[in-house]
């Protein structure tokens, strides 16, 4: 009986573990920059679901978009299972932008756009990007 209910106890404590885990990762905070090899800037402040909500996204596809053979967009499709840099490249290929133009094109050019969000490099890129602004 004790032994069976220790078993229990530590199933328990894993379970709650590997929780703790998967929740720790939905937090994003910002943008890995894993991708490039030699990172010049800090990684860029994205707290993903706080910015959407606040910025009025709903259109997944509107960053993780999907385009057929032709370059049309398909507009009830999206690719949030795929990270941007399973596509853009480290240069520019067939239309598709390099990595950092992407990012840049994406995120500053609806900012610009809206003149809403930041514009200048280190309001993006910031030293402690983890932390309350
Ligand atoms: C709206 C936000 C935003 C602004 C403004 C912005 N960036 Fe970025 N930048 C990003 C994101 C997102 C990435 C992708 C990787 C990351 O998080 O750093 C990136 C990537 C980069 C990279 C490639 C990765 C690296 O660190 O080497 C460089 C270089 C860079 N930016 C430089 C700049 C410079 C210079 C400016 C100002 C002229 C600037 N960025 C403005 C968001 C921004
Ligand atoms: C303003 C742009 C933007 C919008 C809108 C957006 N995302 Fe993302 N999302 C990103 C970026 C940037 C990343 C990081 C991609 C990368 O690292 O290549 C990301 C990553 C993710 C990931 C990867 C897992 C993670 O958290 O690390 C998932 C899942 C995801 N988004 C789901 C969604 C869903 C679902 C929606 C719509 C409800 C959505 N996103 C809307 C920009 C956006
Ligand atoms: C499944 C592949 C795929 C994924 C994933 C992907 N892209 Fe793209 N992206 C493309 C293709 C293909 C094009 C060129 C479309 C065309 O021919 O006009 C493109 C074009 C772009 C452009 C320029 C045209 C435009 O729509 O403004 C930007 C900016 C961009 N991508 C940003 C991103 C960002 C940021 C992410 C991650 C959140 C991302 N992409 C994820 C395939 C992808
Ligand atoms: C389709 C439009 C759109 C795209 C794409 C977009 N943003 Fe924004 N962003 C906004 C808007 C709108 C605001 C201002 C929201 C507000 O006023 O509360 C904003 C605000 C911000 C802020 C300031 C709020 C904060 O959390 O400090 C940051 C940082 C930011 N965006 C980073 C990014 C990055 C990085 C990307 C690309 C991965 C991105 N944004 C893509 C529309 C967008």
């Amino acid at each position: 009986m004790k032994k069976a209910a220790l078993a229990g106890m530590i199933v328990l404590a894993a379970l709650a573990f590997v929780c703790s885990l998967a929740v720790g990762q939905e937090d994003m905070v910002s943008v890995d920059n894993s991708s490039f090899t030699a990172p010049r800037r800090p990684p860029a402040v994205f707290h993903h679901d706080e910015h959407n909500e606040n910025a009025g996204l709903e259109d997944c596809s509107r960053c993780h978009h999907l385009f057929d053979e032709d370059g049309n967009k398909l507009e009830d499709e999206s690719s949030e299972d795929q990270s941007c840099s399973e596509c853009h490249g480290m240069a520019d290929e067939n239309g598709r932008p390099s990595l950092r133009k992407a990012f840049h094109l994406n995120c500053k050019g609806c900012h610009l756009e809206l003149r809403k969000g930041p514009v200048t490099c280190g309001a993006c890129h910031r030293r402690n990007t983890g932390k309350a602004q």
